[in-house]
C-alpha cells in the first residue's frame, strides 16, 4: 500500500488530506507517514531474516526527527549516530545507548568522551590514532569502548560522487590493506576492545553487485585477522541500498538485499550490523508547497513554489530528481520549470518536465523526501526553517515547529561597539 494516495480527486497521507495539513499548519511542510516507517523498517529486518546475529541501527542523519526515531525505536531499531547532537536524539527517543553506534570522520574528544559516558554500544574508528584517543579516554574512566575499524575497499559505489564513500581518494576509514597493522597496533590497547570491521561504500545504491564485492573484501580481511589472532566478533556492513525517485528507477528490494547479505556473510561467524538510512526513511515524506506564482517563461512557464533549495537541498546539491505532484490534479498536465523563490538560479526542483498542471494557490508535493529533506534546511535568505508533521493513521501531529525568521533574527545581536 503507498501511503501517500489520491482519494476523492486529492492526495492523502494515510487518513489525512494534505489540504487539512497545508490550512491547518502552513507550508512548505514536510509530512512524513508512520505507517511508511514501521514499514520499511519490518521489510528490512524481514530481509535479514535468515541471517543469524544481526543488530539495525537506522542511520539517523537521514531523518532524525525525534517523533521518527520513537516510532523506529518502537520498532527495535538502535541508531547509527555521527555526531554528539545525533547521539543525544537517539538516546532523546529512548533507543539505548549499547544499540546506539558512533560513527563519524571527525568525532571530537569532546564527543568520544560523551559516548563513553552514555555507554554507546559500538564506536566505528575512522584512524588509528583515534583508536588510541578513544583507548586512553576509556581507561582514564575504567571504560572499555568496544569498537570497530572501518576500512576503505576501494569500490565504486556506482553512485554521484558526492555521495560516494569507499573509494580510495574518498576522506573515509583506512585503506583495508592497512588494516592488519593497525589492528596489530590497537589490540590490546587497555580500554579498547577492537572487535571488528565496518564499510560503507556509499548512498542511494542501485545495484548490489559492489557491495557484493566490498563483503568479499571484507571477509579476505576477516580471514586475515583471524589468522592473526584477532577475535572478530561483530562486522558493520553500512548501509547504502537506494529507493526509486522517478519511474524506471528500480532500486534492489530489501529482500534480494536481505538475500544477497544472506549469502556473502554465510558461515562468517560474527554479529552483523547495518546502517540505513535513506532505504527506512526515503519513501516514507513528502514536501508539502504552494504554488505562488506561474511565471511566463523563454520555453516553458516557471511555477514559483514556496519551497527552496533551502528547505529541500538534494536537486541543488546533487541534481537529484523529486516527482513533483499536485494536490488535487485535473488530470490535465504541463511542460514547466519547478522553482523556488530563492535569489540562485540553482534553486530549481525541475526544468523543462512534464507535471500536472497547476496554477497560483494550488498546492503540490515533491514527492521521496523523507530521507535528508528536513534535516538539511538551512535558514538561507532569511527563510524559515521549515517545519514537520508526522501522520499516524487518521491523527497528525507537528512533530517540528516552524522557526521563525524572527525567531533566528533574536538570536543574533549586534555588539555595543557598532
Ligand atoms: N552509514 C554511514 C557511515 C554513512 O555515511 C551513511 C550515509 C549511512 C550509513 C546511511 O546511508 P543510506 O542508507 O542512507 O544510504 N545527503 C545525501 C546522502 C548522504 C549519505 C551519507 N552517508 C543525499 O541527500 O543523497
Amino acid at each position: 500500500m503507498d501511503h501517500f494516495h489520491y482519494q476523492d480527486g486529492a492526495l492523502w497521507c494515510e487518513g489525512v488530506p494534505m489540504t487539512r495539513i497545508a490550512a491547518e499548519v502552513g507550508t512548505p511542510v514536510y509530512v512524513y507517514s508512520a505507517a511508511a516507517f514501521r514499514q520499511r523498517a519490518r521489510e528490512f529486518r524481514d530481509g535479514l531474516s535468515t541471517v543469524p546475529d544481526t543488530h539495525l541501527a537506522y542511520a539517523i542523519k537521514a531523518n532524525p526527527n525525534l517523533a521518527v526515531l520513537r516510532v523506529l525505536a518502537d520498532e527495535g531499531y538502535g541508531a547509527d549516530v555521527v555526531s554528539g547532537g545525533e547521539m543525544a536524539r537517539a538516546l532523546a527517543a529512548g533507543m539505548p545507548a549499547d544499540g546506539i553506534v558512533f560513527s563519524g570522520v571527525g568525532k571530537t574528544e569532546a564527543e568520544l568522551v560523551r559516548g563513553l559516558e552514555a555507554g554507546i554500544g559500538q564506536f566505528n574508528l575512522e584512524l588509528e590514532e583515534e583508536g588510541v584517543v578513544l583507548a586512553r579516554l576509556a581507561a582514564e574512566r575504567g571504560l572499555t569502548a568496544t569498537a570497530v575499524l572501518r576500512v576503505n575497499p576501494d569500490v565504486d559505489a556506482g553512485t554521484h560522487a558526492k555521495i560516494s564513500t569507499g573509494r580510495k581518494e574518498n576522506k573515509f576509514g583506512v585503506p583495508i590493506d592497512q588494516a592488519p597493522a593497525i589492528f596489530a597496533r590497537l589490540a590490546g590497547l587497555p580500554g579498547l576492545s577492537l572487535e571488528g570491521v565496518a564499510i560503507h561504500i556509499g548512498s542511494q545504491l542501485m545495484d548490489l553487485a559492489p557491495l557484493e564485492a566490498a563483503y568479499a573484501r571484507v571477509k579476505r580481511l576477516v580471514d586475515e585477522l583471524r589468522a592473526a589472532g584477532h577475535r572478530i566478533a561483530r562486522v558493520d556492513l553500512g548501509g547504502g541500498v537506494g529507493v526509486a525517485y522517478k519511474a524506471g528507477d528500480v532500486p534492489p528490494t530489501l529482500a534480494d538485499y536481505g538475500a544477497m547479505v544472506a549469502r556473502a556473510t554465510r558461515g562468517w561467524d560474527v554479529k552483523l550490523m547495518f546502517e540505513p538510512g535513506r532505504a527506512i526513511a526515503g519513501n516514507a515524506g513528502v514536501l508539502l508547497t504552494e504554488v505562488i506564482w506561474v511565471k511566463p517563461g523563454v520555453v516553458h512557464p516557471y511555477v514559483i513554489v514556496d519551497a527552496a533549495m533551502n528547505d529541500l537541498a538534494r536537486p541543488a546539491l546533487y541534481d537529484a530528481w523529486h516527482d513533483f505532484a499536485a494536490v488535487t490534479p485535473d488530470g490535465e498536465r504541463m511542460m514547466a520549470n519547478i522553482a523556488g523563490p530563492v535569489c540562485e538560479t540553482g534553486d530549481t526542483f525541475a526544468m523543462a518536465r512534464e507535471v500536472d498542471r497547476v496554477a497560483k494557490g494550488d498546492l503540490a508535493v515533491f514527492r521521496t523526501a523523507g530521507a535528508y529533506g528536513a534535516t538539511m534546511a538551512s535558514t538561507y535568505n532569511s527563510r524559515a526553517l521549515v517545519p514537520e508533521v508526522l501522520v499516524d493513521g487518521d491523527r497528525y501531529a507537528v512533530v517540528a515547529d516552524r522557526i521563525a525568521a524572527e525567531t533566528i533574527l533574536a538570536a543574533e545581536r549586534v555588539p555595543e561597539w557598532l
